[in-house]
Parts: structure tokens; sequence; C-alpha cells
């Protein structure tokens, strides 16, 4: 039978509950153990963070041989906001006794490998600092605990058993979920789907269901951004050591919805929308401006690939086809063995199904059998083509929405003006949370709904669809908006009394209000120390 562990009947009431520990909220840690301890009213072991792996883990799905980080390593946990901080990069470098031989290396990014071991380096001092965390817990849900508390429920993944702590403060930092496109989530789970977010641990059993095809594999990545891309060479060099008893090349096709993959944008003028002071800019704008300048930047960001990543690439489809070139010269068409990577472009997934195949030997299981027939539109004449994979690899990028439905199955919600049942929610500013209350937003109408007509583009909203850029200024304002301070606070209702209703800090998931350094890295350090400023200011 599941146990159910009540922390909070118990004396035990945190000043601060931490949902997720990435580097979000490890930054808070870290900002946290700088308060003045005389002075901070939030107590360090009063803070308790609660993460779902069972240790220290940075994106461990996509920590590929090689990878790259995407920033400098200045843009750590800590250094804009306190340099001499001991949760730096340099610091962590200092104590591996490496900095020297990093300044040699000459480049300001480090390898995801090094980088996650920083992290995880400074998850252990914070712990070792008194800051207490629950790894191998999953939070379930919220509810209000009454004089100003919230109960986080969360299950302890090794036992089932549920543990539920009360706390005056919580600091939502969940990271972005799978996204997954409709027509593949009516056939997932199965062994021969994966996501981008889970490759490193689910590559191998993927490819062991298919070791005893003959026949060369057809496998399918799907998505034009850096995770395809990374994954789409990864996979390369695994089938093509697999190898195949036929002497013909595996397949491997890349599905894009636009004509190329695109080079991101990492050029000094682009970049600086990623400095701290253009928070401020993104958040005083109106909301379709702030949109609209999102749309302008997303090729720094989202369904891009770094041009060091798609150089890789191209040298590798360009021998592909020398080797196929020679092998036609030679008529001698095994001659190219290695997997080979066609780019199907202007092709959207519109459909996909399981089809069953009478199995070839006794210990093919029945998904063994399975492949899937899929359905391509072209996105420029809406053509349908059929055709037919092994395997399909979605890196089709994430969602960023889980708080909102922890929120919105919770009774707090209303405090914040979310309503259970709305799929249309929209995060906007102090400014117009003032303007609603005042009673002066009757004039802003309808824009956020997107139906004005006049789009140039599109940016994903907090729901995961896609919001069209509008050029007229006008805004909606309904039951579903959330207000967020600046600060990363969500503003309650004036409605309820305020005393009654916990703190809650959002952390990377208000693209929307925040602008686009809100999901990366760029500032953690700085908005982590705003975060904790504000909780310790406002206790
Ligand atoms: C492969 C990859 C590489 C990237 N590289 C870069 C880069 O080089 N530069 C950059 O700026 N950005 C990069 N990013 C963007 C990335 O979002 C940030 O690097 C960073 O991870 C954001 O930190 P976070 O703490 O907000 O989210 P996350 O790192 O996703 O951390 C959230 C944590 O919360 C935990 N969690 C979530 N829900 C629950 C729950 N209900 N209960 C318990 N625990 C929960 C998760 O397990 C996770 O550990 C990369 C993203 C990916 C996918
Ligand atoms: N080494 C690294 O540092 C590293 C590695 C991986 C990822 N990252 C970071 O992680 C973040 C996410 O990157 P990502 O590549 O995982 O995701 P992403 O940039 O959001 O790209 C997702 C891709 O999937 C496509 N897509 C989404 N839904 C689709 C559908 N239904 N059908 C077909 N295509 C669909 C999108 O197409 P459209 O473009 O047509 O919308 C887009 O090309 C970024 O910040 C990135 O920089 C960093």
């Amino acid at each position: 039978m599941v146990s159910l562990i009540f922390e909070a009947q118990t004396a035990v009431v945190y000043d601060v509950i931490g949902l997720g520990f990435g580097p979000a909220n490890l930054a808070a840690a870290g900002a946290l153990l700088e308060q003045p301890r005389e002075t901070c009213p939030i107590s360090v072991n009063k803070s308790l963070f609660i993460e779902r792996h069972h240790e220290f883990r940075w994106h461990p799905g996509m920590l590929l041989p090689g990878t790259r980080m995407q920033i400098s390593f200045l843009k750590d946990l800590a250094t804009l906001r306190s340099p001499q901080s001991p949760i730096t990069f340099v610091a962590y470098l200092h104590s591996q006794n490496r900095l020297v031989e990093f300044i040699n290396r000459n480049c300001m990014t480090p390898t995801r490998k090094e980088y996650s071991d920083y992290l995880a380096h400074v998850a252990r001092y914070v712990q070792g600092q008194g800051i207490k965390v629950a790894y191998g817990e999953n939070v379930i849900a919220i509810e209000e605990g009454g004089e100003g508390t919230v109960l986080v429920h969360s299950i302890v993944l090794t036992t089932g058993e549920t543990i539920i702590r009360r706390a005056k403060n919580l600091i939502i930092s969940p990271g972005g979920s799978p996204r997954v496109p409709r027509c593949i989530q009516s056939i997932s789970p199965h062994p021969r789907i994966i996501h981008s977010s889970a490759y490193l641990s689910s590559v191998e059993p993927m490819l062991d269901t298919m070791k005893t095809i003959t026949r060369p594999l057809k496998i399918a990545v799907v998505g034009a951004g850096q995770s395809a891309v990374e994954v789409l060479l990864d996979l390369q060099s695994r089938l093509t050591s697999m190898g195949n008893s036929t002497g013909q090349a595996h397949d491997l096709h890349l599905i894009i919805r636009g004509g190329s993959l695109k080079s991101s944008d990492g050029g000094p003028f682009s970049n600086q929308v990623y400095n701290p002071e253009f928070v401020d800019v993104m958040y005083d704008l109106p909301s379709d401006s702030r949109r609209r300048v999102m749309a302008d930047y997303e090729g720094t960001n989202y369904g891009v690939v770094n041009p060091i990543t798609l150089d890789s690439l191209f040298n590798v489809m360009y021998d592909q086809r020398v080797d196929s070139d020679i092998a036609r010269r030679k008529k001698n068409a095994l001659a190219a063995t290695d997997a080979h990577i066609t780019i199907v472009t202007y092709s959207n997934l519109a459909s996909a199904e399981i089809s069953t195949h009478p199995s070839q030997t006794s210990t093919e299981t029945e998904t063994d059998t399975h492949t899937f027939s899929v359905l391509l539109q072209n996105t420029l004449t809406q053509v349908f083509s059929e055709a037919t994979y092994d395997a399909i690899v979605c890196a089709t990028g994430y969602e960023r929405n889980s708080w909102l439905n922890l929120l919105k199955s919770s009774g707090l919600g209303k405090h914040f003006g979310l309503c259970a049942t709305s799929d249309n929610t929209r995060l906007s500013v102090e400014r117009d949370f003032r303007a609603t209350i005042n009673g002066k937003n009757g004039a802003f109408k309808a824009a956020t709904n997107g139906i004005n007509g006049h789009s140039r583009a599109s940016v994903t909203g907090i729901n995961g669809e896609k919001i069209h850029t509008q050029h007229t200024s006008t805004e909606t304002k309904d039951s579903d908006t959330i207000y967020i301070s600046r600060s990363h606070r969500l503003l309650p209702l004036q409605t309820a009394s305020h005393e009654s209703i916990p703190k809650i800090y959002l952390q990377g998931c208000a693209e929307e209000t925040h602008g686009i350094t809100e999901t990366l890295l760029s500032v953690v350090g700085i908005r982590a120390g705003e975060v904790v400023e504000d909780l310790c200011s406002n206790y």
C-alpha cells in the first residue's frame, strides 16, 4: 500500500520550496546563500528544492559527446550579478585546478559535458552550505495551505509514497516538457518513437528492437532546430557502426517544415537582446510589441542550428555525395555503407499510424514488427505524400505550461485570475494588472487571440500554441490573464486577502512578458538575484 507522509502536519513550515532543481533554481539557491544571514528573513535550512532526477542532472538525454554550450561561460549562474560569488564558472575551474588550461583553450563556450559538471559542482556546494534538496521526487500538485502557505504534494519515485510539505513561498522553475506533434501522441508511447529530450537513454533500446530486421532501416528525425541536427549526426554515426547484412546503407530522413536548415543568428548586435537590461525593455513594451520583438529574434534561438553544427552536417552530406559518385563510377552500388541522410523539406508530419507486419523470427515481439506509415503534407502545395519509417525521433522542442496545469488544478489558481477550464491563458505585466484593477483596460480589446489579421510571424505562447503577431496595438483582457511582476512574482487579484495567499514565483516560463532570455541561461544569475531580493524584501 502506498503511504502518505504528511510533513505539513508536523511543525515544519518551509520558508521557501523550489519546484525543480535545474539551473534556474540552482541559481536561486546560490543567490539565497549570498543574502546577509543576520537580516535575511529566509532561513537556509528552511529552504528546500524538490527535483525529480535522482541526482543533479542537466538535460541528460542530450549530453552528446563533443556538444558545446551556446553561451559564454561568463553568463554562468552568478558572474553577471556577483563576479566574486563562489558559484561562478571561474571559481569552479579554479577548484578543479583547470583554470589555466581552460584559458589556453581560447574558447568562450565550454562543452556541455564540462558545463553539466560545473552545475553539479554548484549543486553539491549549495547543499554543503545547508540548502536541502529532495531528489527523486516528482511534484504532482499544489494546494492552498491556509495562513499564506502552500502545500506541495510530491511522489517519491522509488517507493510511490506521497509527501506533502508546507511552505510560505514557492519558486516554480520546471523548465520545458517535451513537445510531441499531436499525430505522434496518438501512437505513443512506443519504444521506436522517442523525443530528443530522452534521446541518450532511449536510442540504444530503440535500435535493439530493430536488430532482427535484415533490410536497411529507415528512420525519421522531425525538427529543424539544434536538437534535431545533433540527434541526426549522432544517429548517423550509430547506424553506420551498426552496419547491415545486405551491405546497403540505412536511411535517415530529416523532416523539416521549411525549405532549408537555418543558422542561428549569433551576431553581436542580435545578441544584445540577451543583455540583462533588455528584460526591462521587453517588460515595458505593450504585449503586441513584445510579440513582434520575440518573432524578430526567434532566429537567434528557436528552430535554428549553430553554424558549427551545420557545417558538420553539410560535410557529412557532402561526403556521402562523394561516396555515391565513386560508387556510380565503379558501377558498385554497395560501396557506400555509411547511413545516408536526406533532408525532406517543406514537409509537415500530418498523420502517423502503426502498421504491423508478420514476424520474421521467433524472438520478435509484436512491437518489433511495427513500422510507421506517415502522411507528409507539403507546406507550399498542401499536397500529401506517404512514407514508411521504422522509427521516429521527435526533435520538436519543448512546451512550458506544466506550471499552469499545476496552478489550474489547485484551488490557488483562482486567486491569480486563472479559470480551471481555460486553455487560453495569457501572461501579462504589472502595468496591465494595475490598469485592469482600475478598470482602464476596457479600451484594449481583442488582440491576444490573434483575430485581427495582418500577422507577419508567430511565436509560441505559454499554452504551446502559435500566437500570430499583430501590427495593431490592441489587447485582450479576459479572466484567463495571469499577471507577473518584473521580479517574477505572480500577482494575486485584489479580491483576495493578500496575507492568505502564498507568494509564488515563476522562472523560465515567462517569455511572453520577460522576453527571449527567459528559457535560457543568459540572465539566470541576475534573475535569481531579483527573485531572492523580492522574496526577502516582501516578507
Ligand atoms: C539540450 C539542451 C541544451 C541547452 N543548451 C543551452 C545553452 O547552451 N545555453 C542556454 O542559454 N540555454 C540552453 N538550453 C536551454 C535550457 O532551457 C537552459 O539551459 C536551462 O536548462 C534552463 O534552466 P531551468 O532550470 O529553467 O530548466 P531545466 O534545466 O529544464 O530544469 C528544470 C528542472 O525541474 C525539474 N522538474 C520539472 N518539473 C518537475 C516536477 N513536477 N517535480 C520535480 N522536478 C521537476 C526537471 O527535472 C529539471 O531538472 C539548452 C536546452 C537543451 C534542451
Ligand atoms: N548544444 C546545445 O547547446 C543545445 C542542444 C540542443 C538544444 N539546445 C537549446 O534547446 C532549446 C530547444 O531547441 P530544440 O532544437 O530542442 O527545439 P526548437 O529550437 O524549439 O526546435 C523545434 C523544431 O521542431 C519543429 N517542430 C515543432 N513541432 C513540429 C511539428 N508538429 N511538425 C514538424 N516540425 C515541428 C519546429 O519547426 P518550425 O521551425 O517549423 O516551427 C522546430 O524546427 C533551444 O534553446 C536550443 O538552443 C541547445
